[in-house]
């Protein structure tokens, strides 16, 4: 039997990423968001998937591990707020949310 790759999903929202991935047969170890809604929806949807509700820049390695038992993720995906660079966005160069994809590399 293969293994399945392992996934965490951070900026992980309503779970759209994380429905993809899951459909193509990935397994998700954790997902985070800031949101309290975004919490809700994934507590309705993945009751036995952790989700640490937390802003990215507070969030470090060794909580995301304690997440998951330790297990190290094959994959991490996301998709930090692009209102500042989306063409659909008001591209507001100073809006601080345009530097959240420096601690999604972190
Ligand atoms: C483009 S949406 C992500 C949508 C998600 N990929 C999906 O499939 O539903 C960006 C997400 O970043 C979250 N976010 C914004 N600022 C954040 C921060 N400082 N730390 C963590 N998440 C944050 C928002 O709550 C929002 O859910």
């Amino acid at each position: 039997m293969t293994k399945k790759i392992n996934f965490i999903s951070l900026f992980s929202g309503g779970g759209g990423f994380q429905i993809g991935f899951e459909n193509a047969g990935y397994n998700c170890l954790l997902s985070s968001d800031i949101d309290a809604d975004a919490e809700k929806t994934h507590h309705k949807n993945y009751p036995n998937i952790p989700f640490i509700k937390k802003d990215i820049r507070q969030l470090d390695y060794k909580e995301i591990l304690k997440a998951t038992k330790n297990i190290k993720p094959d994959l991490i995906i996301g998709g930090p707020p692009c209102q500042g660079f989306s063409a659909m966005g008001d591209k507001i160069s100073s809006d601080p949310r345009n530097e959240l994809f420096n601690s999604y590399i972190k």
